[in-house]
């Protein structure tokens, strides 16, 4: 593969079959990671996020259950099953596929995980670990984006370092893990959203430009500098009759003309999508491990 190429899917792949080794230890102390899921509703993109995090969790040896409710279940019912799986000894890592139906307050769901559970660090403890850069469980995107790069031997410390988008999952967690005082981090970090003015100005100064906004092809090779580093966290399905689904899957970026430019950039697919999935799995493996170490 070419070497401006950010492979996440080969690196995604070396993590998972890493991981398959600290399963085994676990599992010759008598204990076998497992992961809790809870998927509300049938929205497409939950749904294949979901199957493809369970299939990953079978072939490294995590056990996973997976409880998935109708859009139109009440909120009672999922806290319910969330304090089920808190109380469950063979769950060591909770997550609740997010977007939730509107009708469902996602603040107050994720604070019923147990933070010692929860794999997805979505906990406002979790996040405020994070923030003081303390340890903790690390969003699984945010957290793939820096093992890419720490890979590849992209150091962040002192580079101007333009997210794009605020969300809780990406954006803001991935701010605050840039600017801690430790290696691999140290970043000059600009937070770009829906009310920045002139996103090229700020585009353009980017070393390292990491686009999250969910906006297919957005950005475009005149919006960025000669030598830049880009990872793309989109998924976007764009229609496509050509393909043999009708649809393929774009990134943020317009790969065509950033590449030509870029030192480096992550494709998608390919790129930040395996490396979330791998994460998830270390998270749940780690809580295994802690969980043991605290005593069983
Ligand atoms: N929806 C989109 N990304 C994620 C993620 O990383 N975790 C959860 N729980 N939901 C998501």
């Amino acid at each position: 593969m070419n070497n401006k190429i950010l492979d996440g899917k080969t690196l995604g792949m070396k993590i998972r079959e890493s991981l398959k080794e600290r399963v085994e230890q676990l599992k010759s102390k008598g204990v076998t990671p497992g992961l809790g899921v809870i998927l509300v509703g049938e929205n497409p993109a939950s749904v294949i996020y979901v199957n493809s995090k369970e299939k990953a969790c079978q072939k490294a040896g995590i056990f996973t259950i997976t409880r998935r409710f109708p859009a139109e279940i009440d909120e009672k019912t999922i806290f319910q099953k969330i304090d089920e799986f808190n109380n469950d000894d063979r769950i060591h890592g909770i997550l609740v596929q997010l977007p939730l139906p509107p009708h469902i307050n996602e603040a107050k769901t994720l604070r019923k995980i147990l933070p010692e559970k929860d794999v997805d660090g979505f906990h406002p403890m979790n996040l405020g670990k994070l923030m003081l850069g303390e340890e903790t469980f690390v969003p699984c995107t945010p957290l793939g984006i820096v093992e890419l790069m720490k890979y590849y031997g992209i150091n962040p410390e002192g580079k101007n370092t333009v997210i794009l988008g605020r969300s809780n999952i990406v954006g803001k967690p991935l701010a605050n893990l840039l600017i801690q005082k430790r290696e691999w981090s140290n970043a000059t970090v600009t937070v770009c959203h829906t009310k920045t003015e002139n996103i090229t100005k700020h585009t353009k100064k980017a070393d390292i430009l990491i686009a999250a906004m969910g906006r297919a092809e957005i950005i475009k090779g005149d919006m960025v500098k000669r030598g830049v580093v880009v990872i793309d966290v989109g998924q976007n399905k764009v229609i496509d009759p050509e393909a043999k689904k009708g649809y393929r899957l774009v990134g943020d970026v317009e790969f065509s003309s950033v590449f030509p430019k870029a030192k480096a950039i992550t494709p998608v697919p390919g790129g930040v999508g395996p490396m979330t999935i791998a994460m998830l799995l270390s998270n749940t493996v780690k809580s295994a491990e802690s969980k043991i170490e605290k005593g069983g």
